[in-house]
């Protein structure tokens, strides 16, 4: 059995399903994978931070709702996210702060502090990833460690690992995506007579949207996701803000009307042609006809749809948010890292 040191950076709603899920298969991860997960270290700008090296009490993090005031006075540190990766015994740090799609930041810091130090890094997050994938992948080799992104596509459906570790062989020729949960939340809302202010607020109300659903609903979040999926699939850097995009905003409810009256339905697609390379990416709406695969995924549900050599046409639907959703893809990770062989 080996104990895992887990630092955690930024702990709202994915910190705190991760604390959840750990909680809730700790004795699954001990018997199936050796692993004995303890978190000893979390930092958080508004709540503050904790750090107890044998382990913080894992009841106590996954209570919903928590505050960090119900944890004992020895364990409150008053160290920022740098202060903890330098000073937390850990062996991983999850990252989780602000999705920041603009510069990365502060996590492209993180991140590289965490590699620098030896840490295995563990995110969610899709900014660093989207804009500096690469460096950070060459920067963990580097330093003989690893750098987990399956929880920044589609959170806990594993449509990275399914392209890059088995569908790869069978030659992927393209990739098409229902990426952003908020969109397709708000085009299923629309379809069923819901206003678009509406369904928005709802999304929000949910916890699917972005802390700035602009980019959510001007498909910036979308264009992240398929910058990420380009480099993993076909090895090729695609600068989000390189990307042709198009949101959903300007969809009126008589466009949505227009699709019904032909048998269609609108979906944000994220598309990327890799026949070719550099692919051909871009981010649009698009009128499927119901017969299509995508078409029925509906509500904040995510799809991926992988056209391969070998094996043709691959569909796989699933969650692309939520607490215990984006914690079960961290949680992956964290396995395929530290699993006993
Ligand atoms: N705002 C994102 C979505 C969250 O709606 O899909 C998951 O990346």
């Amino acid at each position: 059995m080996k104990n895992v040191k887990i630092g955690i950076i930024g702990f709202g709603n994915v910190g705190q399903g991760f604390a959840q899920a750990i909680q809730q298969k700790r004795e699954f991860l001990r018997e199936s994978y050796g692993i004995n997960p303890l978190i000893t270290a979390v930092c958080d700008t508004f709540k503050g931070s904790l750090y107890n090296s044998d382990g913080l009490d894992l009841n106590l993090l996954a209570k919903p709702g928590v505050g960090f005031d119900e944890f004992k006075a020895e364990e409150k540190t008053g160290w920022d996210a740098s202060e903890m990766i330098a000073n937390a015994e850990s062996d991983v740090i999850l990252e989780l702060s602000v999705v920041n799609l603009q510069t990365g930041e502060p996590a492209v810091s993180y991140i590289t502090q965490a590699l620098n130090a030896g840490k295995s890094v563990i995110t969610s997050n899709k900014g660093p990833i989207a804009l500096r994938y690469r460096s950070l992948r060459a920067l963990a080799q580097q330093n003989n460690v690893k750098l987990g992104v399956e929880a920044t596509v589609m959170s806990g459906t594993p449509a990275v690992r399914l392209g890059k570790e088995i569908l790869e062989a069978s030659g992927i020729r393209s990739v098409r995506g229902i990426l952003n949960g908020t969109c397709n939340f708000i085009l299923s809302e629309m379809k069923n007579g819901s206003a678009f202010k509406d369904a928005l607020a709802s999304a929000q109300k949910l916890g699917y949207a972005e802390a700035d659903p602009t980019n959510d609903v001007g498909g910036f979040d979308t264009a992240a996701k398929v910058s990420i999926l380009s480099e993993v699939f076909f090895g090729e850097r695609v600068v989000p803000a390189d990307i042709p995009c198009e949101g959903i905003s300007d969809l009126t409810p008589q466009d949505i009307a227009k699709a019904t009256e032909v048998k269609s339905v609108w979906k944000l697609l994220g598309t990327i042609d890799g026949s070719t390379l550099p692919p051909k990416i871009s981010v649009k709406p698009v009128m499927l006809p119901e017969s299509d695969p995508l078409a029925g995924v509906n509500g904040a549900m995510n799809a991926i749809q992988f056209q391969t050599e070998l094996l043709g046409q691959v569909t796989l639907i699933g969650a692309g948010a939520g607490r215990l959703e984006t914690a079960a893809g961290l949680m992956q990770d964290l396995i395929l890292f530290f699993k006993e062989e």
